[in-house]
């Protein structure tokens, strides 16, 4: 099912989203709601997407990019490289605008798969830029918060 996008400015955006826990993530409604996002992003075309957006104020991202279709149940980035790389980003969250924020190069991420196996894992280039988007979404930091300057433009949606 395809979920509707809450759009910025929306106070569930900006609130810290609550850690799942272990005994909800085989629950009928959390594998409902990862299914959904991964039809709405998928339909958005967009490349990420965290559960607030969609009005639930929980601690689930999904990353939608060519090869890597993934769900990340309280996601943790554990380390941030130095190394940083500016980029245009955007979010379906907040349509028609885009900007360039700076991100870690590489990261390490600790989160627990749909199954609520724990996984620990590093990410490069845009798969790290669209997690630290994702994971930021989950403390109500949104990008416009970072961005160097915000210009209106189709940039990709994450
Ligand atoms: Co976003």
């Amino acid at each position: 099912m395809i979920l509707p996008i809450v759009i910025h400015p929306n106070s569930i955006l900006r609130q810290k989203a609550k850690e799942v826990e272990f005994k909800e993530i085989k629950s009928y409604e959390v594998k409902k709601l990862i299914l959904n996002m991964k039809e709405t992003v998928e339909f958005s075309n967009g490349i990420g997407l965290a559960a607030p957006q969609v009005g639930h104020s929980l601690r689930i991202v999904v990353i939608f990019l060519e090869d890597k279709k993934i769900a990340l149940i309280n996601p943790r980035i554990i380390s941030f490289s130095w190394r940083k790389k500016k980029d245009e980003e955007g979010c379906l969250s907040i349509p028609g605008k885009f900007g360039l924020v700076k991100r870690s190069k590489i990261i390490k991420v600790k989160a627990l798969d749909e199954n609520g196996k724990e996984i620990k894992f590093k990410a490069k280039d845009i798969f790290a830029r669209v997690i630290q988007h994702e994971v930021d979404h989950l403390d109500g930091v949104l990008f416009i918060d970072k961005a160097e300057k915000i210009l209106e433009d189709n940039a990709q949606k994450i």
